[in-house]
């Protein structure tokens, strides 16, 4: 079990960051963990799912709540936002700073990596709540459907995200090139950014329009990752239902087009495919390990990431791992980005989903290590949003919602 005071301080940090109300613009209740009070005041999609995972081990009310809250926004098309805005009194300025709003002031218009399938069935499986998992499958069957039918235009099983905020990761060097940066900082992003809004802008809320554009067109490898763990779980969720085949059989076309499209068996690395030309992108970043996360990938690849990437001292395994780019990246950042994220700091969600994959493939002593570090990091420095990984010092937002997860490590 957890020692009282680590379940305690993130009970603290959880339950601190608690909103709950009505939206006046719906009339619908709200009740969420927001990712940090002063950073992050909104719902945030896999924030959300990360949140109801560590509340289980706290509070499964909350956990459901969570959940239930975010399901609410699921649109009529079955879309859910990146961003919602329940407090609409809060959003203004942060919008004119962001520009993640395209088609509603109340929800921005982009995805985030489509885990919410996997913390439903956690929370149910904690729970047994027959109720809650009831209510929460039509939405889930309507949003991986809607994914598929408006981001994998190639119907090849890997869906694309319009922008880079959409993978969760930012500022990865991994999508330098594709957005023509030329100033590596965050000022430099967010310029780069404001380019992709603008040719949107006259094909607002048409998704597939705008994948045939070929901006920012990336079949992302960490997102088609969380894709086919998502639809896994689902089909899981569903059992005995019509739909449970169909859902099986979607997470198998994906793990079957990151190994067939993705997978560079020179480099011995899963990368994104850049453009409706799916050029790779060259590029190892913590994305090119999150395929360890199936837990049917193939033996030699897994050796392969594992003892090529991830144990080396050069790469990945650093005092504190796993850096969110490898040390021997020219552009690795460990210390504070100021904004320029996901370029070298350790982030507790990416531990997460590691440790239970190495787990999972028969490396507990790596996984275990992973798990104490990352423990580490938090008695150390607290719940911060990322960290240095070669100090442990703690960077970004404080009181940070998802660093909780280390409950569940
Ligand atoms: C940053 C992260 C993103 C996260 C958000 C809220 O933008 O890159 O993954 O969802 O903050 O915590």
């Amino acid at each position: 079990m957890h020692p009282p005071s680590l379940a305690a301080a993130a009970r603290r940090i959880l339950l601190g960051n608690l909103r709950r109300g009505v939206a006046s613009w719906n009339g619908q209740e709200y009740s969420f963990v927001c990712p940090s009070l002063r950073s992050y005041p909104f719902q945030w999609f896999w924030d959300s799912c990360f949140h109801a995972i560590a509340l289980i081990h706290l509070d499964t009310v909350q956990a459901r709540a969570e959940l239930t809250t975010l399901l609410r926004a699921a649109q009529p098309s079955g879309f859910i936002p990146h961003l919602v805005f329940w407090e609409m009194e809060k959003q203004p300025q942060f919008l004119r700073r962001n520009l993640v709003a395209q088609t509603s002031p109340y929800f921005s218009a982009t995805i985030q990596p489509p885990i919410i399938a996997c913390a439903v069935e956690r929370v149910y499986q904690a729970t047994g709540d027959v109720a809650f998992r009831d209510a929460a499958l039509p939405p889930l069957i309507a949003y991986y459907r809607w994914l598929r039918d408006f981001r994998d235009p190639d119907g090849d099983g890997l869906i694309a995200i319009i922008q880079p905020e959409e993978s969760g990761i930012d500022c990865s060097p991994k999508y330098d090139e594709l957005l023509g940066l030329t100033e590596l900082s965050n000022a430099g992003f967010i310029a780069a950014l404001r380019k992709v809004y603008a040719a949107y802008a006259p094909l607002r809320g048409d998704d597939l329009a705008i994948l045939a554009a070929d901006v920012f067109h990336v079949e992302d490898v960490l997102v088609n990752t969380i894709y086919a763990l998502g639809m896994r779980s689902l089909s899981r969720l569903l059992g005995a239902a019509p739909e449970a085949a169909e859902f099986a059989r979607e997470a198998d076309k994906t793990r079957d087009a990151l190994l067939a499209k993705c997978w560079d068996e020179q480099a011995g690395a899963f990368f994104d495919l850049a453009g409706v030309a799916e050029t790779p992108v060259s590029v190892v970043t913590i994305s090119s390990l999150m395929p360890l996360a199936l837990e049917d990938l193939p033996r030699p690849i897994v050796r392969r990431l594992v003892e090529q990437w991830l144990t080396s001292p050069q790469h990945f395994w650093l005092p504190y791992p796993l850096p969110s780019v490898p040390a021997s990246d020219p552009r690795f950042l460990p210390g504070d980005p100021h904004g320029f994220i996901w370029r070298g700091p350790t982030w507790m969600n990416t531990n997460w989903f590691l440790a239970r994959a190495l787990r999972q493939h028969g490396y507990p002593e790596l996984a275990d290590v992973i798990v104490a570090r990352s423990r580490e990091l938090v008695e150390k420095s607290g719940f911060r949003e990322y960290y240095h990984p070669y100090t442990g010092e703690g960077l970004g937002a404080r009181d940070f919602g998802w660093s909780t997860l280390v409950l569940d490590m």
